[in-house]
């Protein structure tokens, strides 16, 4: 979507694949959704050096709202638990440097049962606006299969027509998915900046592994579509989460990074171990997502246990048209390393000048390559290596 907004693909914190629905605060004080939650989130975000790094808005996700809209039909957030509003919650974040997501759903309903925007989308678009809402996520929980499009074509114009900024975050692909239908991907890139694709990510490998397969399989559609303004959305990072080991969430940084997918964290940032949060900051894995080509990368090799994907980024060499490039070796198998060797010119890697190569994990050089020259890894059990290869020649 042409709004000018998320040139390169969002960064922040979501409660959802975390906290999910819990509202119970009697007995879950530290966990239930409510204002101190996402408060104590984004004192974590600035103060623990996420912010620094990029990671800069607070997204709620379902379960913030009254059971009722009020008596003029406007939505309200839960009394008790958001008891100082949505609006004193977004200047919380600003005043810290932050943004605020919201959660709506296009249906009668959310999916946890709460008010949906059907027939009060221009409402709650302006709603959203007056709170100070910076970036906006519609689900697509009860509504007609048929009415999908139309729906989050219609929620497009009515946001846009409050002239106040907001990054529009769909899941109309997803539900057309879940309907057995096909996606126009070039019509969704035209009204959201970005889309959810595919089923909710969970803190599983399983869950991890699903996602790409998926992308893997539908990357001749997905790719075209992807670029400074509009972005396919594999759903958050979830590293930090125990169920996922150092390797696994090295391999979910760096393949949503080819990808030029949003980084959006769901963990719980108060009790995060050391060697998660140096995954989450690294800057180097974080300047591939976000380089300013925004381009998304390619599985270019695929074996049965071996994925490499190739990604286009900055600095790119005006004369030559050539680019640098971004790699990432996946090793799918469970219990064994991959040793694995790669030609750079068999993955796309022809610049005769050859590339200054840096490994982005370990931070060791590799030095100058040449297209002829391999590139050799031991990739561990479900993980991943990942190198920067740098144009040489121009003087970068
Ligand atoms: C389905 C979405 O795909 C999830 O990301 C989350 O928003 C839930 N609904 C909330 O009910």
């Amino acid at each position: 979507l042409d709004n000018g907004l998320a040139k390169t693909p969002p960064m922040g914190w979501m409660s959802w694949a975390q906290f999910y629905c819990e509202i119970d605060c009697l007995h879950h004080p530290y966990s239930c959704i409510s204002e101190d939650l996402y408060m104590e989130m984004a004192t974590r975000l600035v103060e623990d050096g996420y912010k620094d790094v990029g990671y800069n808005s607070i997204h709620i996700d379902d379960c913030w709202l009254e059971m009722n809209r009020s008596a003029d039909g406007k939505l309200v957030a839960d009394r008790v638990r958001f008891q100082s509003g949505i609006l004193a919650l977004s200047n919380y974040m600003h005043e810290r440097g932050l943004k605020l997501g919201l959660y709506e759903d296009y249906g009668t309903k959310t999916c946890a049962g709460y008010p949906g925007s059907y027939g009060y989308m221009e409402m709650d678009a302006n709603t959203f606006a007056e709170w100070g809402v910076d970036y906006f996520k519609f689900d697509g929980c009860n509504m007609d299969a048929e009415k999908i499009p139309q729906g989050y074509k219609e929620m497009s114009a009515w946001i846009n027509k409050t002239g106040h900024s907001m990054v529009y975050s769909c899941e109309w692909p997803l539900y057309l998915l879940v309907n057995n239908k096909t996606v126009d991907y070039a019509e969704v890139s035209n009204y959201c900046n970005l889309w959810r694709n595919y089923y909710d990510v969970s803190a599983s490998w399983n869950s991890i592994q699903s996602i790409i397969n998926f992308f893997d399989l539908n990357q001749d559609q997905l790719i075209p579509v992807t670029g400074p303004g509009r972005w396919n959305d594999p759903d958050m990072i979830v590293v930090g989460q125990n169920s996922i080991t150092p390797d696994q969430s090295r391999t979910q940084m760096s393949i949503w990074s080819i990808w030029s997918a949003p980084l959006i964290m769901s963990n719980d940032l108060r009790l995060i171990a050391p060697v998660y949060k140096e995954i989450l900051q690294n800057r180097r894995v974080i300047a591939i997502d976000q380089d300013p080509l925004g381009k998304m990368g390619r599985l270019v090799v695929n074996t049965t246990n071996v994925a490499v994907y190739v990604k286009p980024v900055t600095p790119t060499d005006e004369n030559s048209s050539q680019s640098s490039f971004a790699v990432v070796i996946f090793n799918r198998h469970f219990k064994s390393s991959a040793k694995v060797t790669v030609r750079l010119n068999e993955i796309g890697l022809i610049n005769s000048a050859g590339y200054f190569v840096q490994d982005l994990w370990n931070e060791e050089k590799r030095g100058i390559m040449l297209p002829d020259d391999q590139y050799i890894a031991d990739v561990p059990p479900t993980g991943v290596n990942m190198f920067k290869a740098t144009l040489t020649q121009a003087d970068f």
